[in-house]
């Protein structure tokens, strides 16, 4: 994936943007052999050569990948004015700075990918990839198939209707009930104000999924580095959209919910809640 020179120079944190901009138009840097003063230039830093004054850059810091697992009441920022504990606080260890790939609310729980990956990061939370977000929520009461299908076609929320959603049954008890619900976009709140139009408020939401990144056993407050089969998931969704969207293909097929039988499973990861 192509990056502009200097962003890639500050991602190795060997300089602030502003100064490998400098480092740039004083003729310091090089891109396979010929010095660039071009602020603009881009390049791929799996395959260009950048050296500045003389030293590799690649060699300098490698792109890290983060999955926490955010425990509820703890903010998903790296800094809260408000003094509050944040994601920040549970990387122990990492020299690295990384930045958080999204956000999940104080009191929600789970997958967070954090990464000084810039481009990648971008590019998962733009909202034209609709990388899909898999929630395990439990909520008050039990919805009714008919609640189900008008959230799997998309509700009218202020700010316009949600995108189709795919919901799964998990489990109910007497007074609430547990659902699995996969969306594409990334609004605020989305998740609880889309079963707040249905009726039920969400009195738990837990990220268990993001794109081809999967929450798994990770204890809530523990992290951990992706794989690096993970990373080239990543890596490889990001280039399919931007490839199909360079040759104009829709960035998403528009799937018809379908259509499950009633019933209520129980998979895995509700028991290990
Ligand atoms: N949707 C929500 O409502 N909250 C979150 O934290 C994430 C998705």
């Amino acid at each position: 994936m192509e990056v502009r020179l200097q962003k890639l120079i500050a991602g190795t944190g060997l300089a602030s943007r502003r100064k490998a901009e400098a480092m740039i138009a004083e003729g310091r840097v090089m891109v396979n052999g010929r010095v660039i003063t071009e602020l603009g230039t881009k390049v791929d830093p799996g395959r260009d050569h950048v050296k500045v004054d003389g030293k590799h850059l690649t060699s300098a810091q490698p792109y890290v990948y983060v999955l926490l697992n955010k425990p509820k009441h703890v903010m998903s920022t790296l800094d809260d004015p408000g003094g509050r504990p944040t994601v920040k606080n549970l990387l122990h260890g990492v020299s690295v700075r990384v930045f958080p790939v999204g956000r999940l609310d104080f009191d929600s729980e789970g997958l967070m990918l954090l990464t000084n990956h810039g481009d990648l990061a971008q590019a998962l939370l733009h909202p034209r990839y609709h990388v899909p977000k898999t929630y395990l929520i439990k909520v008050k009461g039990v919805l009714t198939d008919d609640e189900i299908r008008q959230l799997e076609q998309g509700v009218k929320l202020e700010d316009g209707m949600t995108s189709p959603a795919a919901v799964k049954k998990v489990k109910k008890a007497e007074a609430n009930s547990w659902l699995e619900v996969t969306i594409g976009e990334g609004r605020k709140h989305q998740v609880k104000r889309m079963l707040e139009v249905v009726g039920h408020a969400v009195l738990k939401l837990v990220r268990v999924r993001m794109g081809p990144l999967s929450l798994g056993d990770l204890a809530p407050g523990e992290f951990r580095f992706l794989t690096d089969r993970e990373a080239n998931a990543l890596r490889a969704l990001v280039e399919q959209r931007l490839t199909s969207e360079q040759e104009g293909q829709p960035m998403r097929r528009r799937r018809k919910p379908s259509r499950r039988p009633a019933g209520w499973a129980r998979p895995k990861r509700a028991r290990a809640l």
